[in-house]
């Protein structure tokens, strides 16, 4: 099936607050399509170098074609959370001038049916970014509990009726492809979104849970400010709340002084920051009329303090 393309949300914004030193290593974590990475070598000199991480395999095909020739370029197949020992492979922690995110998954990843993303498309249960290891979807489904099920549905999908769904789809048994599953969930949702369809919460939820979405982006945020060179930038975009708010807090915390322990003495207080806010962007008018896409997208960019 022929790739479907990915329109880059924020591209001249989170490329313009990455790229500080054209000489510099950058990192783009989440390559996708090579959009923001395609603006980031146009900007690099001769001495600039660009890492690319995807768990996605057909990603890592498009890097490989994409800047085959281009010796300033490298790509690994892996997650962002392993970004520290991936850095280190090429003895640069504490040289990087900046890491990318532009989190969630690509259009491709939602177009193309056999990827099992979707209920907009009926294809194999399966939602993992990395298809090449792991628990699809359909089989995760058929090992986990109700209740920790409709945790999950209540948690990562912000699903009001989580408990009936969660119920549904245990009591299904097997399910196999996304249209099955969106029909379960469909006939077990009390009370539909207006333009919504009511699997979405649902859909969101299982995939976030399958991929550790929220998991890696905790593992992540420390390692960036570990490999990143004083004023390196930290550049994320983010698509949902839960993920906005972990980026939102860490750098909240990595920017402010430590509190006070409280314990009635006087105390020295220590000075732990190891950022500096720069920025938080939304996409423009403009953007987001060419690109529905980037109406939730949030773009938060820090630097590490020297
Ligand atoms: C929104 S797309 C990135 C699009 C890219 N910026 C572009 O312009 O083409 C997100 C990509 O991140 C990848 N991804 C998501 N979570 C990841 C993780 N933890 N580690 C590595 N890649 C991840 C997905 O496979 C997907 O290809």
């Amino acid at each position: 099936m022929a790739d479907s393309q990915h329109i880059t949300v924020l591209l001249n914004e989170a490329v313009a607050a990455l790229v500080t030193d054209p000489s510099g290593f950058y990192v783009d974590g989440t390559f996708g399509r090579g959009g923001h990475s395609a603006l980031v070598m146009q900007q690099l000199s001769a001495d600039g170098r660009l890492l690319g991480i995807d768990k996605d395999l057909a990603a890592i095909a498009t890097a490989k074609t994409r800047f085959a020739d281009d010796a300033r370029f490298a790509i690994a197949h892996g997650s962002f959370a392993e970004l520290a020992q991936l850095v280190a492979e090429r003895d640069m922690t504490g040289k990087v001038a900046g890491v990318l995110l532009d989190l969630g998954v690509s259009s491709p990843q939602l177009d193309e049916a056999e990827r099992g993303f979707s209920f907009m498309q009926d294809g194999p249960l399966d939602m993992r970014m990395d298809n090449s290891q792991g628990e699809t979807a359909a089989e995760w489904l058929l090992q986990i509990e109700e209740e920790a099920l409709a945790n999950i549905i209540f948690k990562y999908g912000e699903e009001r009726y989580s408990r009936r769904i969660a119920k549904a789809i245990k009591n299904a048994g097997l399910i196999e492809t996304t249209g099955q599953l969106a029909e379960i969930v469909k006939t077990a949702h009390p009370k539909w979104e207006k333009h919504k369809h009511p699997a979405t919460r649902t859909f969101q939820a299982i995939r976030i849970a399958i991929n550790k979405e929220l998991e890696d982006i905790d593992i992540f945020l420390p390692q960036a400010v570990e490999v990143l060179k004083p004023e390196g930038r930290l550049v994320v975009i983010s698509f949902h709340s839960l993920e906005d708010r972990l980026i939102k807090q860490f750098i909240q915390k990595e920017s402010s002084l430590a509190e006070d322990t409280g314990w009635g003495l006087p105390q020295v207080q220590q000075d732990t920051r190891r950022l500096k806010k720069i920025a938080r962007i939304r996409a423009s008018e403009e953007e987001v009329k060419a690109n529905p896409r980037s109406r939730s997208a949030w773009l938060r960019v820090a630097e590490k303090l020297a």
